[in-house]
């Protein structure tokens, strides 16, 4: 399999100590004007999580804790969205090399290396990060480019290296000759650098090139004359470095990443029916022997035990499952689940639902904001809002939790064994007791006692012989 080296999910917390003193400079003040969109383009999703934010993500868990990003379009909005990282501000967007830069009073003092990658660039593996730093520290060198081979290379800048194969230096699409754009090996665009070096030769770049931007890897070539050492790291994989510019390259690295999610989970011991069917956000665990059918989102750190069958058509979000559980055709939105629990067909649990052990909550049932303890059964057309219901419960099918006055929601308390008879509405504030039954239909606004029988309905009134007098004239 392709992607058989270690995965770690962002839950996996504790990033690998990294030998290497280093900061980290995330580029993200560009504009991303070819997403169409009023969103940051490094603010858009992939796999749950703004790219620039699984950008910084995979350079902690790379071990760099020193991290600042440059911001310039919608600058407030990329800092809401990551506010525990510096960020610093690029006024105007003058090019990858203007843009690092900017961080020159931030690492002012900082003699490390730096790593300079970008925002839109989310998936690099925090391996792929950490090995190229080692790499970087172990060859001495001035820079170290990330390099990639790639089928088709246009757009990118194509690496230059000497018949000895040593790195001469970048030169853009833009600015290549026919030549030159026959190179497949790329410019990533992420780089580790000697921080004082880097600060150095910056000051040295010009615009002079086609874009008249200063462009970063500019200060290549100008290091090399100057007798230092610039090497270059391939990346394993070329599909880590895929920058996004639009939506259809945005849909790609969600590819990319839901496979390597998927492989991952399927190497944990998950069956997946059919893989490209199910769809992981990267900080949700899932036990083995669960089985995914297809349909399933898995989303928000969610978290399912082991032995659980879950789907077709099932969204969770930010939910907790136990272990032998179904979930089948339904959403889960902040909620919990016990173990050998039944949920779905056709169920809805809102936030804070919390269901317990060997429950049944099955169609077309919808709980919000209730607690419902262990052996607790409600099958069918259900409705329980703002409830505590106990152990070994059975909800009739058509009850409902008459939870809202038109002003304030009222708690419904039904105890430990009680029995709700079919098409009960239980109007709030009130208590059911234990071991209390409910006559079916019922309009239920006073409490009933423990062990008690519980009938609010009009009584039954049987006309004998009513139809024969009706077809008589006699309708009374
Ligand atoms: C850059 C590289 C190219 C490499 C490619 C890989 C340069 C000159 N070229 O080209 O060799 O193959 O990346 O994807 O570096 N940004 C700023 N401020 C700026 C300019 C850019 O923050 O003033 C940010 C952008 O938001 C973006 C990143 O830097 O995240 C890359 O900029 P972009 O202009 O897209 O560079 P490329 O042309 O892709
Ligand atoms: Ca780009």
């Amino acid at each position: 399999m392709q992607n058989s080296r270690l995965f770690e999910t962002t839950t996996d917390k504790g990033a690998d100590r990294l030998a290497v003193e280093a900061a980290a400079v995330i580029l993200a003040a560009g504009q991303g004007t070819r997403m169409r969109s009023q969103l940051a383009k490094v603010l858009h999703p992939l796999g749950g999580l703004p790219m620039v934010a699984r950008v910084v993500a995979n350079v902690h868990k790379a071990g760099l804790t020193k991290v600042y990003l440059v911001v310039g379009h919608q600058s407030d909005k990329v800092q809401a969205a990551l506010p525990d990282i510096p960020c610093v501000i690029q006024e105007q967007q003058l090019g990858t090399g203007h843009a690092v830069d900017q961080c020159r009073h931030v690492l002012a003092e900082f003699q490390g290396a730096v790593l300079v990658t970008y925002g839109d660039t989310p998936l690099f593996r925090p391996e792929t990060l950490a090995g190229a730093l080692e790499y970087h520290s172990a060859q001495r060198a001035a820079a170290t480019v990330i390099t990639a081979h790639m089928d088709d290379p246009t757009g990118y800048g194509r690496v230059k290296r000497d018949a000895e194969a040593r790195v001469l230096g970048i030169v853009e699409q833009k600015d290549a000759s026919d030549e030159e754009q026959c190179i497949s090996e790329i410019n990533t665009g992420t780089y580790c650098f000697d921080g004082p070096l880097l600060f150095q030769y910056l000051q040295k770049i010009t615009t002079d090139n086609v874009q008249a931007e200063y462009y970063l890897p500019d200060v290549l070539p100008l290091m090399i004359q100057d007798g230092h050492s610039v090497v270059g790291f391939v990346a394993e994989d070329a599909r880590e470095s895929m920058g996004i510019n639009d939506r259809v390259q945005l849909a790609q690295a969600e590819t990319i990443l839901q496979q390597r999610l998927r492989e991952h989970w399927m190497l944990q011991g998950v069956t997946m029916v059919d893989p490209s069917q199910v769809w992981i956000d990267d900080d949700c665990r899932i036990g083995q022997d669960t089985t995914l059918y297809p349909g399933v989102h898995v989303q928000g750190g969610s978290t399912i035990g082991s032995g659980c069958r879950i789907g077709p058509n099932v969204r969770l979000q930010q939910t907790v499952i136990g272990d032998e559980t179904t979930v089948e055709q339904a959403v889960l939105i902040q909620a919990q689940v016990g173990s050998q629990t039944t949920i779905g067909p056709f169920a809805y649990l809102r936030p804070g639902a919390v269901i317990g052990d060997r429950c049944k909550i099955g169609d077309f049932v919808e709980v919000k904001n209730s607690v419902v303890a262990n052996d607790t059964s409600a099958a069918h057309h259900i409705y329980l809002g703002d409830a505590d219901v106990g152990q070994g419960v059975n909800v009739g099918c058509g009850t409902i939790t008459c939870n809202y006055d038109g002003r304030t929601k009222s708690r419904t308390i039904i105890e430990d064994g009680a029995f709700i008879g079919s098409n009960s509405a239980l109007v709030a504030p009130v208590t059911i007791g234990r071991n209390a039954f409910v006559a079916a239909g019922s309009t239920i606004t006073e409490d009933v006692p423990p062990e008690s029988l519980g009938i609010a309905r009009g009584r039954q009134v049987n006309k004998e012989s009513w139809t024969k007098r009706r077809s008589q004239g006699d309708s009374k």
